[in-house]
């Protein structure tokens, strides 16, 4: 059985979802997939693809990124994307990186990236925080890569999920052999 400040702290946690829910507040999430959504592989990306990391610097400049302690670390030298408020979410409570904000709880950053404007905050993952998220999402840009590699970090199926449509996706684009589109899904 829950105890009252586990009660109470549900309570509380709906209760921002569901304001978040109401007012719009809700932020996107920004991912490369590989054909079978895969993301990730030994801590790593899965592709070095210029083209879908000038996307991913132009869209998120100045921006909230809102990402786990794994993809943090998966940056060269473990370091915060610059001109970004990078916000990590880790369940170290004593854990701390140069120009990060840290918080312990989904709760927490929701609270705090509630002082932003919806439109300027964006989950750029991994796989756990993607999947954390995602109902707090309304809005997926995601881009696929048309090739299948070896992979341990996925993103969910959005095009088999019902409560997700493809809004739009752009031509098939080629980078040096490798084939991408730039898509958008919004939630239903
Ligand atoms: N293709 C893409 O667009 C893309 C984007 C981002 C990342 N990636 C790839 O995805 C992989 C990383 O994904 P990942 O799933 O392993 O890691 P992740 O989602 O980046 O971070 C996972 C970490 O977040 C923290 N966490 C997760 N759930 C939590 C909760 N409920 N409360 C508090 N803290 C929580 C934990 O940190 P602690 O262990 O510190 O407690 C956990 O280890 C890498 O391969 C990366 O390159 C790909």
């Amino acid at each position: 059985m829950l105890s009252f400040t586990a009660v109470k702290i549900q309570r509380n946690f709906e209760l921002i979802i569901s304001n978040f829910k109401e007012r719009n507040d809700i932020m996107k999430m920004i991912v490369c997939v590989s054909e079978d959504f895969g993301i990730g592989n030994n801590g790593d990306l899965l592709f070095s693809l210029p083209p879908d990391m000038k996307f991913f610097r132009e869209t998120t400049l100045g921006k909230v990124v809102v990402m786990g302690r794994g993809t943090l670390d998966s940056f060269p030298g473990g370091k915060a994307l610059k001109n970004r408020t990078n916000v990590v979410l880790t369940r170290d409570v004593n854990f701390e990186r140069e120009n990060t904000e840290v918080f312990n709880t989904k709760e927490d950053i929701l609270q705090y990236v509630s002082r932003f404007d919806s439109d300027d905050v964006y989950i750029i993952g991994g796989a756990q925080i993607y999947e954390l998220f995602r109902d707090v999402c309304d809005e997926a840009l995601v881009t696929k890569v048309y090739k299948s590699v070896p992979c341990d970090a996925y993103f969910f199926d959005i095009d088999k999920d019902p409560d997700w449509h493809l809004a739009d996706c752009g031509e098939r684009l080629n980078h040096e052999g490798t084939e991408f589109a730039f898509c958008r899904y919004t939630r239903v």
